[in-house]
C-alpha cells in the first residue's frame, strides 16, 4: 500500500522542531532563518555559495538502519543556496546558538582574542566553518590544537573582501579542541533522531502556487513523477540551481528530491577498484572513501569547490548538470565511467563518453534520471593525473580541466591511453584521435609534440569570459606537456 505523503518537511534548528509547509519550503534556508526566525547571525552576502557568510552546520541522520550512522558529524553547508525542502530530516545549528548566554564558545573566544573577528558580514561564516572542522575533530577523537593547513582548507569557502586571513588562521590554531562542546551533543538527541527517522520513511508532497516539491521513497515512483512532470528538476544539492534561482534566471518551482530513496546513498568500492556512487553520495564522502585508494582524486577534490559545497553536493549532480566545465567529468571519463540510468522502462547503462549529446544536453529520456555512476580507478602502475586551470586556486570555475591516464607495457610502450578534457568543447570529451596516436608507442619528446599537435585539431573550445578558444587550446597542449614532464620526465 502506498504511504500517505507528508504535507510538510521536518527539521530541527538549534534543537527546536520546525514543520514547514509548501508556503515556505521553497525558501532558501538563510531567508527562513533571518526572516521567519529572526536569526540574523547568519548573513547573506553573495547568495551564490561563494563567500561562506551564510554557513550553518547540518546533520542528516540517514535512512533506516542501512544508512544509519553514515556520519555523525554536523557538517558546514551554505544556507543561501539550499531550499528548506531539501533539508527535510536534517538537524541544523546556526551561529546564534553557539554561545551559552554571554559566554562565547572557544572558537568565538579565539576569534576575538586573536583579532580574527573582523566585520559582521564575514565573521559568522568563518566561525561556523571552523566549528565544522572542530566537530570533525571531536568526532575523530582529536583533542589538541587545529593544524594551520587543515584550518586553511576548512576556510577555503569563506571570503573576506577587505582585511585578511592571518588572524583568523592564528585564531584557528590557538585553542584546544578538547575545550569545545560538540554541537551534536548540545543540539541533537535520541528523541530527535527517532522522530526524524520516522518522518524520513514517508514521502513528501508539497504544492503551492509557487513551489511544487515531491520526494518519493522509491526510484520507480521518482521516475513516474518525472514522466508525468517533465518540467520538474531532480534536485541533488542544487548548488548550481540554487545560484541560478537566486539570480532570478530560472526559479526552482517544480522539484523532485531523491533524499528519501535509500539505495541512492550506496558507495561501493570493489577489490578490483570499481567504484559505484549512488545519486546521493556527496563529494566529501567520495573524497573520504578514495583518499587512500587514489590520493590524486582526493587532492583534486581539495581544489574543487568549498567544504560547504562538497558536504552536500553530489558526484551524480555534477555529472547530470552537464556543464562543459564541470570538474568531475574529465576525471570520470579517464576512469571509463558508466552512467547508470533509471527510468519508467527500467534501468540502462550508458558510457559517460556517450552521455553528453551537446551543450547542457544529455542522453536522459522522458522520466529518466541518473541513479549512480560507476568508474574504475587507475590500475597500479598506471600514470594518472587530474588538472584544473582557473584564475584562483580554490573555489573557482575552471577554464580548462583534464583527466589524463596512461598505462605502459613491459616494453615501455603506451597501453590504454585515456585523455579527457573539460572546457574544450560543448561537452566534456575524450580525445580518441590523440589517444590513438599515443597507443602502442614508446613515449618520447617527438611523440609528445605529435600528440600536442593532434589535440589542437581535435578540440573545439568555446570562447567565454574565462578564456578564448586559442588560449584554451594552448592550455590543453600544455597540460599534456606537464603530464609527460611530471610522470615520464619527458620535455617536448
Ligand atoms: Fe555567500 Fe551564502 S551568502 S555563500
Ligand atoms: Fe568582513 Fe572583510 S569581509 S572583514
Amino acid at each position: 500500500m502506498a504511504l500517505k505523503p507528508r504535507k510538510t518537511v521536518l527539521l530541527y534548528i538549534n534543537g527546536v522542531r520546525h514543520e514547514i509547509g509548501a508556503d515556505r519550503a521553497g525558501w532558501m534556508l538563510a531567508d527562513y532563518l533571518r526572516v521567519s526566525m529572526g536569526l540574523t547571525g547568519t548573513k547573506i552576502v553573495c547568495a551564490e555559495g561563494d563567500c561562506g557568510a551564510c554557513t550553518v552546520l547540518r546533520f542528516f541522520p540517514g535512512l533506516g538502519k542501512k544508512n544509519a550512522g553514515r556520519s555523525r558529524e554536523f557538517l558546514s553547508v551554505n544556507s543561501c543556496i539550499t531550499t528548506i525542502a531539501q533539508l527535510d530530516g536534517s538537524s541544523l545549528v546556526t551561529i546564534d546558538a553557539l554561545a551559552k548566554g554571554d559566554e562565547l564558545n572557544p572558537v568565538q573566544e579565539a576569534m576575538k582574542s586573536c583579532h580574527g573577528s573582523q566585520c559582521g558580514f564575514c565573521t559568522p561564516g568563518f566561525v561556523m566553518a571552523l566549528s565544522g572542522l572542530v566537530e570533525k575533530k571531536i568526532g575523530a577523537g582529536v583533542g589538541g590544537k587545529l593544524d594551520r593547513k587543515e584550518a586553511q582548507n576548512a576556510l577555503t569557502g569563506n571570503l573576506c573582501r577587505c582585511t585578511g586571513y592571518q588572524q583568523i588562521v592564528d585564531a584557528a590554531a590557538s585553542f584546544e579542541v578538547r575545550t569545545c562542546d560538540s554541537v551534536g551533543k548540545r543540539f541533537y538527541n535520541g528523541a530527535q533522531e527517532k522522530e526524524l527517522k520516522a518522518a524520513l520513511a514517508k514521502p513528501v508532497s508539497l504544492a503551492s502556487e509557487e513551489f511544487i516539491f515531491f520526494a518519493p521513497v522509491g526510484l520507480g515512483e521518482a521516475c513516474r513523477f518525472l514522466a508525468r512532470a517533465p518540467a520538474a528538476r531532480p534536485l541533488a544539492s542544487a548548488t548550481d540551481l540554487g545560484v541560478v534561482h537566486n539570480k532570478g534566471i530560472r526559479r526552482i518551482e517544480k522539484a523532485l528530491s531523491l533524499h528519501l530513496v535509500p539505495e541512492l546513498y550506496a558507495l561501493k568500492i570493489s577489490s578490483s577498484g570499481v567504484v559505484s556512487a549512488g545519486a546521493r553520495v556527496t563529494l566529501a564522502e567520495l573524497r573520504r572513501a578514495l583518499k587512500e585508494k587514489c590520493p590524486e582524486v582526493a587532492r583534486f577534490l581539495d581544489l574543487f569547490a568549498s567544504p560547504q559545497i562538497k558536504n552536500i553536493a553530489t558526484l551524480v549532480g555534477n555529472v547530470a548538470n552537464a556543464s562543459p566545465i564541470a570538474d568531475t567529468p574529465p576525471f570520470l571519463l579517464a576512469c571509463n565511467a558508466v552512467v547508470k540510468i533509471a527510468g519508467p522502462r527500467g534501468k540502462r547503462s550508458v558510457p559517460l563518453k556517450e552521455f553528453y549529446l551537446g551543450y547542457r544536453k544529455t542522453d536522459l529520456r522522458k522520466g529518466e534520471l541518473v541513479a549512480s555512476i560507476e568508474f574504475t580507478l587507475p590500475a597500479a602502475g598506471e600514470l594518472f593525473a587530474l588538472y584544473k586551470v582557473s584564475e584562483r586556486k580554490d573555489l573557482d570555475i575552471s577554464c580548462v580541466n583534464a583527466g589524463l591516464a596512461l598505462g605502459l607495457d613491459k616494453k615501455g610502450a603506451i597501453r590504454g591511453a585515456r585523455l579527457a578534457f573539460g572546457g574544450m568543447a560543448a561537452t566534456p570529451v575524450r580525445v580518441a584521435r590523440t589517444e590513438k596516436i599515443l597507443e602502442g608507442k614508446v613515449p618520447s619528446a617527438e611523440l609528445l609534440r605529435e600528440a600536442q599537435a593532434s589535440l589542437q585539431d581535435e578540440l573545439t573550445p568555446l570562447s567565454d569570459v574565462r578564456g578564448s578558444s586559442a588560449f584554451r587550446r594552448v592550455l590543453a597542449g600544455n597540460l599534456l606537456k606537464r603530464f609527460f614532464r611530471e610522470k615520464l620526465e619527458i620535455q617536448s
